[in-house]
C-alpha cells in the first residue's frame, strides 16, 4: 500500500468514527490587540455605568447589527463521504496591532497552510463586522486564495457586528465570539429548527491565533493528552452528549467569584447560584478554546453564552468577560466539561498548558524532529518568543510576509534549544533562561517559524511566477545572527 493510500484508509477509519468535525474560528474583523494580556485576549476596555437591562431570554436575544468588524473561521458540517483529505488549518498572522487597517487586507495575512495535523472536517472562519467593500473583499481573498486549498471543506461565514450592542451601551469586542458562532449556528446550520441535521456533529471551536499542530478527535483514550484532574475524579475521554472538553486557562475560579451570577441570572434560579465550590473546580475551572462539544451541546452553550454575555460584561467590564460568560452558561445548563492542559501551549510560564509534552522530547530534537504524537494539538501565539536571536512574534511579523516577493525565514539551527542560554528581543531586551524555558521558547520559534513558511510557500507555489517568487530562507530579525555565546564557541 503507498503511504497516500494508508493515509486515506486511516482517515477513513476515522471517519466512522467521527461523523462531522466542525471547527470554528472565531475573529474580529481589523481587531487589533496588544501584548499586555496572556491569554490570549486583548481588548480596551471601557467600563460601563450599571443599569440593570432586563434579563436577556436566551430566545429573545437578537444582538443589533452595528458597523464595526470582526472576523471567525468555522468549520462545519462534514459529508461524511466525500473524503479525500484532511489537514487543514488556519495561521492568521495578525498584522501589527497599531497599524492594522479596519480592512480586508488583513484577512490576506489569515492565510491556511496544510500541517501535519492532519485535522478532519470542514474549517469555517467566522469573521464578524466586515462591511462594504471590506467585506466583499474579504470574500474575494477568500474565494482566490483559500478556497482552492480544499474547496469543499473550507468556508467563510460573514456576520454583522456585535461588539458594540445596544447602541453603544455595551461595547466590548469579544460580544463577537459568542454571537458570531450563534450567526453561524442559526444561518449556516439551520438551527434551531434544523437540529437533527447536526446535532451529532463535533464542533471545535479556536480563536484565530491559534495554529493546529495536532488533529482533534472525538475520542482521547489512546492519545497523548495531560488533564486538569486525577483519572479518578476526571470527568471523560470521549466528547459526546454531555460531555464537552477544553483548555485550561489560568483564571481558576474567577469566574465565579468576579461576577455576581444573581445578577447574571435574574431572569430566573440557576444551578450557577447553587453550585459547589468543588463541582465548579472539577468541570468549570478557567477554560477556555480550544472549546470541544458535539453541536447539540455546542449550541445550548452558545444561545446561554449569547444571552448573559452582556449582563457579565455589565456587571464586569473586564477583559476576560466573555470567557468568564461561557463558563457560567456551561454550568448553568450543568455540562461538565472535561479540561485539559496539552490541547493547547502558548504562555512559556503558565501552568496547565501542554508544556509536560515537551518532557518526552529531548533539546536537540524539539526544533526539527519533534515527533508528531506529542504535539499540544495547537500553538496560540499570543506572546513574545525567544532564543539567542531567533525570535517570533505576530505583532512583528512583516505584512507581506504572504506574498511573491517577501523572503521567508531562516530556519533556526537545530541544536537552538542547546546553544543558548538567553534570548535577545530585537528591542534589545535580553533575558536569562532556564533549561525548561529554553526548550519550550525554541520550540514555538521553530514551529511557528515552519508554519508561517509553509503558508508562504503554499501561496508562493499557487499565486506567484516561480521564477521570480522569493524561496529564498533568509528573513531574520538581526542583520548578524551571532551572540556572545556564539562568539565563544
Ligand atoms: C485504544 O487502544 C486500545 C488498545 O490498543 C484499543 O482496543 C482501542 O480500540 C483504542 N481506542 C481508540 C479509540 O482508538
Ligand atoms: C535569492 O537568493 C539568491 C542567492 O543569494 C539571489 O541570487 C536571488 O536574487 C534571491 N532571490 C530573490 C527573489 O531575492
Amino acid at each position: 500500500m503507498r503511504g497516500n493510500d494508508r493515509k486515506l484508509l486511516q482517515i477513513l477509519l476515522l471517519w466512522a468514527i467521527i461523523t462531522a468535525i466542525i471547527v470554528a474560528y472565531v475573529e474580529t474583523c481589523g481587531m487589533e490587540q496588544d501584548e499586555s494580556g496572556n491569554s490570549g485576549f486583548h481588548i480596551q476596555l471601557t467600563p460601563q455605568a450599571s443599569s440593570s437591562p432586563a434579563f436577556l431570554p436566551v430566545e429573545k436575544q437578537e444582538a443589533k447589527p452595528h458597523p464595526p468588524p470582526t472576523e471567525a473561521i468555522t468549520i462545519h458540517r462534514t459529508e461524511t463521504h466525500k473524503t479525500t483529505k484532511t489537514t487543514i488549518s488556519t495561521i492568521p498572522k495578525n498584522a501589527s496591532p497599531k497599524k492594522a487597517p479596519k480592512k480586508a487586507a488583513r484577512t490576506r495575512d489569515a492565510t491556511y497552510h496544510q500541517p501535519p495535523s492532519g485535522q478532519e472536517g470542514h474549517i469555517t472562519r467566522i469573521a464578524s463586522g466586515c462591511e462594504g467593500k471590506t467585506k466583499t473583499e474579504l470574500e474575494q481573498i477568500f474565494k482566490d486564495e483559500i478556497t482552492p486549498m480544499n474547496p469543499d471543506r473550507l468556508h467563510l461565514h460573514q456576520t454583522p457586528d456585535y461588539g458594540n450592542l445596544h447602541n453603544g451601551e455595551y461595547e466590548y469586542k469579544y460580544f463577537n465570539k459568542p454571537f458570531g458562532l450563534r450567526h453561524w449556528f442559526e444561518n449556516v446550520l439551520g438551527y434551531p429548527e434544523n437540529h437533527a441535521e447536526h446535532d451529532d456533529s463535533i464542533v471545535i471551536v479556536l480563536d484565530p491565533d491559534q495554529i493546529l499542530l495536532r488533529p482533534f478527535t472525538n475520542d482521547f483514550s489512546n492519545s497523548s493528552e495531560t488533564w486538569r484532574l486525577p483519572e479518578k475524579r476526571r470527568h471523560k475521554l470521549k466528547v459526546e452528549h454531555g460531555s464537552p472538553f477544553a483548555q485550561q486557562y489560568q483564571y481558576a475560579l474567577g469566574w465565579m467569584e468576579q461576577v455576581d451570577q444573581k445578577f447574571v441570572f435574574q431572569g430566573g434560579p440557576s444551578p450557577v447560584l447553587k453550585l459547589d465550590k468543588k463541582e465548579a473546580d472539577d468541570y468549570y475551572y478557567g477554560m477556555g478554546p480550544p472549546y470541544i462539544a458535539t453541536a447539540k451541546d455546542m449550541y445550548a452553550i452558545v444561545k446561554t453564552w449569547s444571552g448573559i454575555v452582556p449582563r457579565v460584561h455589565e456587571n464586569f467590564p473586564e477583559l476576560m468577560a466573555e470567557m468568564y460568560a461561557f463558563n457560567s452558561a456551561a454550568a448553568h445548563l450543568g455540562l461538565r466539561h472535561t479540561i485539559a492542559c496539552s490541547f493547547m501551549v502558548s504562555d512559556i510560564a503558565a501552568y496547565g498548558e501542554g508544556w509536560p509534552l515537551l518532557d518526552k522530547v529531548e533539546a536537540k530534537d524539539v526544533c526539527h524532529n519533534y515527533p508528531q504524537s506529542e504535539y499540544p494539538h495547537v500553538i496560540h501565539y499570543c506572546q513574545r518568543y525567544g532564543i539567542g536571536k531567533w525570535f517570533m512574534s505576530k505583532y512583528k511579523v512583516r505584512k507581506d510576509h504572504i506574498s511573491c516577493q517577501a523572503p521567508l525565514f531562516k530556519n533556526p539551527p537545530a541544536d537552538v534549544a542547546i546553544k543558548y542560554t538567553k534570548s535577545i528581543y530585537p528591542n534589545k531586551e535580553v533575558k536569562k533562561m532556564n533549561k525548561k524555558e529554553r526548550k519550550e521558547s525554541a520550540f514555538m520559534v521553530c514551529s511557528m517559524i515552519s508554519a508561517l513558511n509553509e503558508a508562504a510557500i503554499y501561496y508562493k507555489d499557487n499565486n506567484c511566477d516561480k521564477a521570480t517568487a522569493n524561496y529564498n530562507y533568509t528573513f531574520t530579525f538581526f542583520k548578524d545572527m551571532r551572540t556572545d555565546e556564539d562568539k565563544k564557541h
